[in-house]
Formats: structure tokens, C-alpha cells, sequence
């Protein structure tokens, strides 16, 4: 039944996420007011153009005077992205009484603890559903679901536009500009791709998923980080040889302390390589997926669009419904706690396993030498394999190792990798890459 009055939604954004929030909104109206108790009132949409088509937006709606929008405004949603003004709308929105939906995981990962102390301090609610796996709902299994467990280890594909140039890449042997641009068209990736391909977007999810799953704050810059920008198809050959295939994974999880360290978290972004059999191998396109570890729950896996409009207005509408409830049930808004203090550890002190090619002159001795550098910093080979190189039928007096390692500190397998490219018999690195998943 509706009794309450219509509450009055304010739309900052009419993009690819924007635009599909106004048509679900108008669309959906009837049955959204019914599961809500009350009407669900699309008040105005800021843009920065008003010349431009949008086809499926009520072109009576926009506006480009957002703020005289969000001071009107019960709930407001915003879907702008970038820093600046988004910051400043959400600070005006929330001190103005309302309740704001947001899918800007850069803000949230860079002003999360100014914009959630504001929310606290005036009672009012911050929704971002939408800030991490897209449609995946993810952000409120860790708020609340998993609220009374202890979450040990995330590990995920958090970006689609990369997921998706990965596998265009590996499964069609697209180039990399190609698929990249496929993924531009296709409304996957950030205004800025830079933020997808070098995984600033990643490191940005990865920090939020952190600082939820261990009630902790995670400064964004202590995120480790690489991109995809480096990854060749040689190794993409090679790693369909060896039964594995690229993804690049987020992973937080909780240090464990040494006689000298102290304990904490480790917070990381990289391409690795998983095997196929692995469930994260099978994500595809842009699709997302996270695994969660928890101590009572065990595992547990959210998969599904990771990126792209409807599907991402999906989760904000989601959020909405969740906000207009609590204007019509009344109550303060909900923080979030981040009493753990844990540190965010550097990436030497995560254990992992590496891949290593290395182009070797093909003489006696050169497999001992290199054997013993990996055995000299306390790195364990699990396998190797060696290919004599050949060119026109002749050899060329190198040949390519690959050595896979058993798990060790990353710092102690980054200075084995030093050792070796300062190692004569070495003529070149081809390949470093971490394995993940075995
Ligand atoms: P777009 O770049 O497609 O759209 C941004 C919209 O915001 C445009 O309508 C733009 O107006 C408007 N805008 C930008 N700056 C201003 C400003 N200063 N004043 C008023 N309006 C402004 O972005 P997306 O829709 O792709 O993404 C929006 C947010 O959602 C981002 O935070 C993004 O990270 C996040 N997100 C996106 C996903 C996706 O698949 N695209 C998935 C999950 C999250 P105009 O059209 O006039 O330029
Ligand atoms: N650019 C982002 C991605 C959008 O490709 O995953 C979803 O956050």
C-alpha cells in the first residue's frame, strides 16, 4: 500500500550507467513504488551538455545545475565518476539530509573515510552496490551477510574491461588495441582506459572489498598494483601449453605475523596465472567473480556482469530501493566500522609462486648456475623445462628455460630475478609472472 509520499530521487549522470538508471526508473515506476510504500519520483538529471542526444532519457529532466538538484532531493544517486565535483555533490547531498547511491569506487577508494564519517555524523545512508562487480551483488554480502564472520582471503576478477581484453586476446588472438576498443564501445571501460588497463580501477575495488571484509581503513596507495599493458601473446601461448590462462586477480588477504614482522593485510592487483581448471579460468567477456573466504562460512563465490549499463543500474536500483525503504521506515543510516587498524603490508611480504622464461646461452653449466641463484635466496623450483632455440633448422646456441617455482616471499623472488639479470649466461628475461589458484 502506498501512503507515504513521493520521495524525490536526484540523478547526477546520464551515461552508460545514467542512462540506463532513467529508463529503468520510468519504466519500472509502478512495481518500484509498490515494493517500496511510496513513489518513486525521478526529480532531474545533471549532465554537462544538454545538446547531446540520449535516446530513452527525459530530455525535460536534465539539467546541468546540479546542485540546486541535490538540494531538493531525498535520495540521490550519483553515476558521474571522476573525483571532482562528484565529492563536493555527495558532501552537499548528505549534509542536505540525503541518502546517496554511488557507483564511484575512485571516490570511494581515495575520500572514503571523509564521505562515510559525513554520513555517519548526519545519520544519513551511503549505498555503493554498484562500485565493485557491477551487477555482482558483493558490497552487501560483506556489510551484512558476512558481518558476524571473519573473512580470511578475497580473490577476484574485479575488472571487465580487462577480463574482457584478456580473453578477446587469448580466445581469438585479438590484439590488444583491438579488444580494447571493442571494450570501449561496448560501455565497459572508464572515460579515462587507463584506469581499467593499468588496474588503478582494480586497485580502487580491491581496496573497498578490503576495508569492508576486514573492518579496517586501506589507504588506496598501499595497494599493490600492475597492469595488463605488458602481457604478450608469447606468454599467453605459453601459459594455454601449460594448462593455465591469464586473468588479472585482486586479492586481500590477512598476513600472518613472523618472529620480526608484524601481522596484517595485504591488498594486490596483478596479472597472474591460474589454471584452467580453476573456477576464476572460466570467467570470461566481462563477466566478474569473487571468491570469499570465511572462517565459518568457507568459500563462497559471487560471479556475474562485472561492468556495462543496464547491468550496472541493476545494483544502483537495488541500493535505491534499500534507501527508499528506510526514508519510508525511518531510522538512521547504518556505518560501517573500520576498528581493526590492521596495516597494510608491502608485497614482499606476500608468499606466492612465479613463472619465469629465461633466454640462456645453451652451454654446460648454465641450468647449475641458474639453479643455484634460486637456491642461494631460499627459492624452492618445482619445475623446469628446457627448449634448445632454433632458427631455419639450425641452433641458435641459446635456449629458453622455464622455471616454475614453489611459493616463496615475493621479496625473495624478485631479488632472484635481479640475480639473473645481472647473470651472463642470461641473455633475457622473457617472462615474469606470478602463479595464483594452485
Ligand atoms: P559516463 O562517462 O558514460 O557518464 C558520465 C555522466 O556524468 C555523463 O552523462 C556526464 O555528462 C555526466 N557528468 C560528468 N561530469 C559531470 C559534471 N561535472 N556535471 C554534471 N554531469 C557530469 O560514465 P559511466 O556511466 O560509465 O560511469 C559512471 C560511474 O559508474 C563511474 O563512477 C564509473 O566508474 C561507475 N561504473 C561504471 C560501470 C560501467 O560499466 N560503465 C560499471 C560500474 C561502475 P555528459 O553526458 O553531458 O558528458
Ligand atoms: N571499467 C569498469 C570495468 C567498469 O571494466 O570493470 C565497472 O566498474
Amino acid at each position: 500500500m502506498i501512503e507515504y509520499r513521493p520521495l524525490r530521487v536526484a540523478l547526477l549522470g546520464a551515461g552508460s550507467v545514467g542512462a540506463q538508471v532513467a529508463r529503468l526508473l520510468t519504466e519500472n515506476k509502478v512495481e518500484l513504488a509498490a515494493r517500496v510504500g511510496a513513489e518513486l519520483e525521478l526529480v532531474g538529471i545533471a549532465v554537462r551538455d544538454l545538446s547531446v542526444e540520449r535516446p530513452g532519457v527525459p530530455a525535460h529532466l536534465l539539467t546541468t545545475d546540479a546542485e540546486s538538484l541535490i538540494l531538493g532531493a531525498d535520495i540521490v544517486i550519483e553515476v558521474m565518476g571522476g573525483i571532482e565535483p562528484a565529492r563536493t555533490y555527495i558532501l552537499q547531498a548528505l549534509t542536505s539530509g540525503a541518502d546517496v547511491i554511488t557507483a564511484n569506487k575512485a571516490l570511494l577508494a581515495t575520500h572514503g573515510p571523509e564521505i562515510f564519517d559525513l554520513a555517519e555524523q548526519v545519520g544519513a545512508q551511503l549505498y555503493f552496490e554498484a562500485s565493485v562487480g557491477g551487477a555482482i551483488p558483493i558490497i552487501r554480502p560483506l556489510r551484512e551477510s558476512l558481518a558476524g564472520d571473519k573473512v580470511n582471503r578475497i580473490m577476484g576478477i574485479v575488472n571487465g574491461t580487462t577480463n574482457y581484453i584478456l580473453d578477446r586476446m587469448n580466445s581469438t588472438g585479438a590484439s590488444f588495441e583491438s579488444a580494447l576498443q571493442e571494450a570501449q564501445d561496448l560501455g565497459y571501460a572508464e572515460a579515462d582506459p587507463t584506469a581499467d588497463i593499468e588496474a588503478y580501477d582494480a586497485a580502487q575495488k580491491a581496496a573497498i572489498l578490503a576495508s569492508l571484509a576486514f573492518h579496517t581503513e586501506v589507504p588506496l596507495e598501499k595497494v599493490y598494483r600492475e597492469g595488463i599493458t605488458k602481457i604478450t601473446q608469447a606468454q599467453m601461448e605459453a601459459a594455454r601449453r601449460d594448462g593455465l590462462v591469464i586473468k588479472l586477480l585482486a586479492i586481500c588477504e590477512k598476513i600472518a605475523a613472523t618472529e620480526t614482522e608484524p601481522e596484517g593485510i595485504s591488498v594486490r592487483v596483478y596479472p597472474a596465472l591460474i589454471p584452467l581448471e580453476h573456477p576464476l579460468a572460466s570467467v570470461r567477456g566481462a563477466f566478474n567473480a569473487v571468491f570469499v573466504e570465511a572462517e565459518a562460512a568457507g568459500q563462497l563465490m559471487f560471479y556475474g556482469a562485472g561492468a556495462g549499463g543496464t547491468q550496472t543500474a541493476s545494483a544502483i536500483l537495488g541500493d535505491l530501493v534499500s534507501a527508499a525503504k528506510r526514508h519510508v521506515a525511518g531510522g538512521p543510516g547504518l556505518a560501517d566500522s573500520v576498528h581493526a587498524e590492521f596495516e597494510t603490508l608491502g608485497i614482499d611480504r606476500v608468499f606466492t609462486q612465479y613463472q619465469i622464461t629465461i633466454e640462456v646461452t645453451d652451454q654446460p653449466g648454465v641450468l647449475a648456475q641458474v639453479a643455484n641463484i634460486f637456491s642461494a635466496h631460499g627459492v624452492s623450483i618445482e619445475t623446469v623445462e628446457q627448449m634448445a632455440r632454433v632458427r631455419d633448422g639450425k641452433r641458435t646456441g641459446t635456449a629458453t628455460l622455464e622455471v616454475g617455482t614453489h611459493r616463496a616471499t615475493d621479496a625473495a623472488l624478485s631479488t632472484v630475478v635481479e640475480v639473473l639479470r645481472a647473470t651472463d649466461a642470461v641473455e633475457e628475461i622473457t617472462s615474469v609472472i606470478r602463479v595464483e589458484g594452485v
